[in-house]
């Protein structure tokens, strides 16, 4: 059978990865696919440097349009990102008739509804492995592999800059500022890194997770998103002695009332295996009904791990050999015409609706009450305490300090309480400083 024709829209880091990864192991791919996987032509305004890594024997151009209009191209991977340009191109490619694989989490997150109703109606695949924890195959073991099972949550590690920061933050004791800046010179976070580490990275492709975990609509729109720049190094180090670590979680619940949605630093027991995911590594605890809690581990982003994902994508397409792509393996895991019922009937929730346990660190005054105050009000909100933690006053403020942190662990509470609760307590006259809190989630 012909080769499958390839072309890229883009080809930098990723790009170049699925390039020599298809050549390198092209036998192997080909014995897997049924058919030869071939990238034929390539886009990208540096035309010089394409070049450069597919050499002369794949046509370069600097319109992307070149390759949509192509007769030859079967499919379209875009490697571009972003909400702009990149959405044109993938709607112009699947109204050209082409497959579409993409890696661009930002775009599916936010306009999947539209981008994958334009697949289904033109009868193209639009396959994203490459979204959602880089070369981890998430997305296909949610869409697959677990697909007997009611799901029940999702709670990933999925944006590694993120995990690096923090892991850097917890081992060296240093703070975010001074870590961001050596995550910079490393290379691990981005000139511009605000994505990354105000959360929306992570909650892209939380909300990915959500609508195939849970057969819903995508609703970024929806999500909740807390990033790190206000963690200070004192909470991780009162976390480590109240035996937890922090960890920036995208998290996507079934409840009663509906799906939370949620991105947010976490505390974690740190004898859970994903509390222990360090560096730039993502990870995916899946629980669901039948199979019990799974972990799935590697690297979340990166040239050829995430080809890894791209090519994976591509194979699925080549095997489809003349079958019908509305037969296939629905984009969002669920069949499209049942997803806006389900959207309805588990909607996701406000944040005020979310139940968890809260850590909370807050600068009093040494003084005879203060503690009793503040766990009445938490009483009075009917919020229960699981642990509390007092340093010494010079501890906390250096010799003769009239100040100290209480830090308070308590067991699951509606968080619209929880913030009533901590508006009263955050106007007691002792306590002298803008308090933290931050969300805890046992996963067991
Ligand atoms: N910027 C992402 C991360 C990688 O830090 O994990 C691509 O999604």
């Amino acid at each position: 059978m012909k080769p499958i024709q390839v072309g890229l829209l883009g080809i930098g880091t990723v790009g170049s990865g699925t390039f020599n990864v298809l050549e390198r192991n092209q036998d192997e791919i080909r014995r897997r696919a049924g058919r030869g996987i071939e990238i034929t032509m390539v886009a990208d305004l540096d035309t010089e440097r394409a070049k450069s890594v597919v050499g002369d024997k794949v046509k370069v151009v600097a319109d992307a349009r070149e390759v949509i209009a192509n007769p030859e191209i079967d499919v379209v991977v875009e490697l571009i990102g972003g909400y702009g340009i990149a959405k044109a191109l993938v709607l112009e490619a699947i109204a050209a008739g082409k497959h579409v694989v993409t890696a661009n989490k930002a775009l599916l997150a936010v306009h999947g509804t539209e981008i994958f109703k334009a697949a289904a109606d033109k009868g193209v695949i639009v396959a994203y492995e490459a979204a959602v924890a880089g070369g981890i195959p998430i997305i296909k073991a949610l869409r697959e592999g677990l697909t007997a099972n009611s799901i029940q949550w999702v709670a990933g590690i999925i944006n590694g800059t993120t995990n690096f920061i923090l892991s850097e933050m917890r081992d060296k004791g240093l703070d975010f500022d001074v870590v961001l800046k050596e995550a910079q010179r490393l290379g691990y976070a981005e000139a511009d890194p605000t994505f990354d580490i105000e959360g929306v990275d992570a909650a892209h492709k939380a909300t990915l997770m959500s609508a195939i975990a849970f057969g819903i609509p995508v609703q970024f729109d929806k999500a909740y998103v807390e990033g790190i720049t206000k963690l200070a190094g004192a909470d991780i180090k009162y976390a480590e002695q109240l035996g937890y670590r922090i960890k920036l979680l995208g998290i996507t619940k079934r409840t009663d009332k509906g799906i939370e949605l949620r991105v947010h630093p976490s505390l974690v027991p740190a004898k859970r295996l994903i509390a222990n995911v360090e560096g730039a590594m993502n990870a995916v605890v899946v629980n669901g009904d039948a199979v019990g809690t799974t972990l799935y581990y590697g690297k979340g982003a990166g040239s050829e791990p995430t080809a890894s994902a791209v090519i994976a994508d591509l194979v699925d397409i080549a095997r489809l050999q003349g079958a019908d792509a509305a037969h296939s393996v629905p984009a969002l895991a669920f069949q499209s015409h049942t997803l806006a019922a389900a959207g309805k009937e588990l909607p996701v929730l406000p944040m005020s609706e979310v139940v968890t346990s809260y850590y909370l660190r807050i600068r009093v005054s040494d003084e005879a009450g203060v503690l009793a105050k503040i766990t009445g009000i938490l009483a009075n909100a009917g919020i229960s305490i699981d642990a509390v933690l007092q340093r010494e006053a010079d501890e906390v403020g250096g010799e003769g300090s009239t100040q100290t942190d209480l830090i308070i662990l308590t067991h699951d509470t509606r968080e619209g309480d929880m913030n009533k609760a901590l508006d009263e307590i955050q106007g007691l006259h002792t306590v002298l400083a803008p308090l933290t809190r931050i969300r805890k989630e046992e996963l067991n």
